[in-house]
């Protein structure tokens, strides 16, 4: 063979090898050790100078060109094995998981309580915030006036996370300390809520030790009591769809709000039966105040402004909404318990009252 018939072949060979595996085999065919191009390249030097000169050249410029060559050609077969493996790969993820699948999956009561909650917030003007669940002394207690020794700390079961004394971690007792984060990072006026997880080392019939708060705070110049109790009886009422559901605030104690009040509704009771908003009976359902200054020194919010705060058991609520009897329920993790309380993806959200 010439030199132009090798070139030739070599060019062919590289353009019908269709795997990594028999490009290398092409490669090393004629530029590997024992190459056929290697064999021509050595011979060079024996030659008469115009000669090698003229075939020097020549070899040295194809040899850039195969190895250019070369390499496209694996760049091509590399993607397109990907594509073919994609294509192999393709999972349906909306098929279901198990045969014989007996039932739909549902959306958690938590989560659909959670979801109506953030949905009516905020519409009603406040800005949804998250905060971390392992929360560190200062915003769990310090920052919300309660000081080392603070009986409110005993009250709190804490759970500490180990190892970690002196700048002590927590897993947050309420979502409450979402209100310093919020005031530090965004500053007065804020409305904000939060709803999430808590923690608490509590356990019987009443008390789990994980469950779920939300946190609502509003600030600005000139708010006061009476904007708190129209807020809080505004929410209550399209939260439990129920026009004539009364309210009745209570004088209380919270650290991190003066005055403090707890919130009852009215319901009846008829053979074992809850009837919200009906009745002269009445249940507690949150905490709330306004804002105690210390709260807003401690953030660093140095404007003159009041605000309201609340916080609210979303279990509790869920129970009362959807007659749920037995909080451990929720946690048990029973899918025959989801079937029956769990609700559908599907089922249009109820907004008429916007
Ligand atoms: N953090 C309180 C608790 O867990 C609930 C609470 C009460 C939150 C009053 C508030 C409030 O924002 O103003 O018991």
């Amino acid at each position: 063979m010439n030199h132009d018939q090798l070139i030739q072949s070599a060019l062919n060979e590289v353009g019908t090898s269709n795997t990594i595996d028999s490009l290398e085999g092409t490669r090393v065919k004629f530029f590997g050790k024992n190459g056929l191009f290697t064999k021509e390249l050595k011979s060079l030097s024996s030659m008469p100078l115009e000669k090698k000169k003229k075939l020097g050249i020549k070899l040295n410029k194809f040899k850039n060109q195969f190895f250019l060559l070369v390499e496209k050609k694996k760049n091509q077969i590399e993607s397109k094995e990907i594509d073919s493996k994609l294509v192999k790969d393709y999972l349906d993820t909306s098929l279901p998981a198990r045969e014989n699948q007996s039932f739909e999956a549902k959306i958690h009561p938590i989560n659909q309580t959670i979801n109506e909650i953030v949905s009516i917030l905020g519409s009603m003007g406040l800005k949804y915030r998250e905060g971390p669940d392992i929360e560190d002394d200062f915003h769990n207690f310090t920052a919300l006036n309660i000081p080392e020794d603070h009986p409110a700390r005993q009250m709190h079961d804490t759970f500490y996370v180990k190892g970690n004394k002196k700048d002590s971690l927590v897993l947050r007792t309420h979502t409450s300390p979402v209100q310093i984060r919020s005031l530090k990072e965004m500053r007065a006026p804020i409305a904000i809520f939060a709803p999430g997880r808590t923690y608490r080392c509590d356990s019987d019939i009443t008390h789990t030790p994980m469950f779920h708060q939300v946190e609502g705070l509003v600030v600005d110049e000139n708010i006061n009591f009476a904007n708190l109790k129209w807020f809080l009886e505004k929410f209550c009422k399209i939260f439990f769809e129920k026009e004539n559901l009364k309210l009745r605030f209570r004088p209380s104690y919270f650290p991190f709000t003066e005055p403090s009040a707890e919130v009852d509704i009215n319901y009846e009771m008829q053979s074992e039966k809850i009837t919200l908003g009906e009745g002269s009976r009445w249940m507690e359902i949150l905490g709330c105040g306004m804002v105690h200054p210390a709260v807003f020194k401690m953030s660093g919010v140095e404007k003159s402004v009041t605000g309201f705060a609340f916080g609210m058991g979303i279990e509790r609520l869920a129970m009362l909404k959807y007659g749920m009897p037995d909080l451990r329920d929720f946690f048990d993790g029973d899918l025959r318990w989801l079937e029956n309380f769990g609700f559908s993806f599907f089922e249009e959200t109820d907004l008429s009252w916007r």
